[in-house]
């Protein structure tokens, strides 16, 4: 069920027509679904059901507070990789039992940080980060609840840049040594192990590269258990992918995600965690934008917009594909014909598509950028000096600014001059 329709020969985000917020707060604009979000929340928890288990939402991926806070209010977890998410998190009103922090370097003030608010476990990465951890908890005369992060040598058969669980990939601790580095921490003051972890990419549109970590992982619970310690929680990653076209991808559904999570783990008697990010945010949200010139070049024509790659980089740094879709609905019978897509942004790589078949378009036309809900807003950068997008929360017929747009004045004072100039 998709949120974004067209209604009247207009896109709409559930009731609101996206013009209206066009006019009102102006492009580029991100638009995210209310209904949408909470709807794929609530298909991982149905699919882990009867499972005891925490849907730990992937911050990195949209952490706007207003999402946060309604994703929080729904009763999920939070997965955060930086006290900057952490204190999101908190501010958004989630309490620190429900937040789990991964992250291959986290600091020791950030350790300080989570541990005095409060934290549900740690995912420690690496036997350094574990020492360090258990010296601040110890000086704080406090105790870390952790689990290792395991580098299950699989193959996720996604983007090389968002693969991790490779054992070339900097991510966890290689599987074959987890033994003894559980063995580290059980000895260690300022550590309590309460289970394992795994993640072992994103965008992944198979089940069984899933499927053969989270086997390893069962082994390893049966292995640690023998060895003494009392493995209670799995922290089972996020990254199931969404479809990306509406077309010709149909990558594996939440259910039959549970579902394999409980043939391969559910006989453990743990309680189990993931951290989804994308299933739940990407297809909540669109990229608003309007069209600023139609260009002819030499070859080919190129549409002009104001949104750019500082906007969605999805498309210049991982070659993403993202749906446009005219706000407008072309009247049945139009020819689309093709465009290269392109930002406002002095540099080649700008382009978010490449003779893309649109129907015919001209300067003031509004498009959306689907799927734009996950790593968009929070990729976003002022790079070429362009303010950083704003965010729009929609519910039913009503919407709100859940991010400005920043006045140039504003950015302008983020500055400062040293004395000598
Ligand atoms: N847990 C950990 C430890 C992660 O590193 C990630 C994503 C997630 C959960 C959430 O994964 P998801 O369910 O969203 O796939 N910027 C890239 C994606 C980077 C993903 C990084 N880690 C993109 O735009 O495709």
């Amino acid at each position: 069920m998709d949120h974004f329709l067209y209604r009247d020969g207009v896109l709409h985000a559930e009731d609101v027509p996206l013009p209206e917020i066009a006019a009102e707060v102006g492009t580029p604009v991100y638009v995210y679904s209310t209904a949408t979000l909470e709807r794929h929340y609530r298909l991982f928890t149905e699919a882990l059901d009867p499972l005891p288990h925490l849907v730990c939402f992937a911050v990195k991926s949209n952490g706007n507070l207003a999402v946060l806070k309604l994703l929080g209010d729904l009763g999920a977890g939070m997965d955060v990789v930086s006290a900057g998410e952490y204190l999101r998190a908190r501010a958004a009103g989630v309490p620190g039992d429900r937040i789990v922090f991964s992250g291959v370097g986290k600091t020791r003030d950030e350790m300080r940080i989570a541990l005095q608010g409060g934290i549900r476990q740690f995912n420690v990465e690496s036997e350094p980060e574990l020492r360090a951890l258990s010296e601040v908890a110890a000086s704080m005369g406090a105790v870390a609840p952790i689990t290792l992060r395991v580098n299950p040598d699989v193959d996720a058969r996604t983007h090389e840049k968002i693969s991790t669980g490779k054992k070339d990939n900097k991510f966890g601790i290689p599987i074959g040594r987890a033994r003894a580095v559980y063995a580290e921490a059980a000895r260690l003051p300022g550590i309590e192990v309460v289970g394992i972890d795994v993640h072992i990419g994103s965008q992944l549109t198979d089940l069984e590269p899933f499927d053969e970590a989270y086997t390893k992982v069962a082994e390893l619970t049966a292995t640690l258990r023998a060895d003494g310690h009392d493995i209670r929680r799995l922290d089972l990653g996020g990254g199931l992918g969404i479809p990306y076209t509406r077309s010709n991808e149909a990558p594996p559904l939440p259910l039959d995600y549970g579902a394999m999570v409980k043939r391969t783990v559910g006989h453990l008697g743990c309680e189990i965690e993931i951290e989804p990010g994308r299933l739940i945010s990407g297809n909540a949200g669109v990229l608003l934008s309007s069209v600023i010139y139609v260009k002819e070049g030499q070859e080919r024509e190129f549409l002009i917009l104001d949104a750019a790659m500082n906007d969605l980089v999805r498309p210049s740094m991982y070659g993403a594909h993202h749906d446009i879709l005219p706000v407008e609905e072309p009247p049945a019978g139009v020819m689309p014909q093709p465009y290269d897509v392109v930002g406002q942004v002095c540099e080649t790589g700008d382009t978010f598509a490449k003779g893309r078949p649109l129907p015919p378009l001209a300067a003031g036309d509004l498009v959306a950028f689907r799927s734009a809900g996950a790593y968009g807003a929070v990729m976003a950068s002022e790079y070429n000096a362009r303010p950083l997008v704003p965010e729009v929360l929609v519910r039913g017929p009503d919407w709100a600014v859940i991010r400005a747009r920043p006045s140039y004045e504003e950015m302008l004072k983020r500055d400062s001059l040293p004395a000598w100039l």
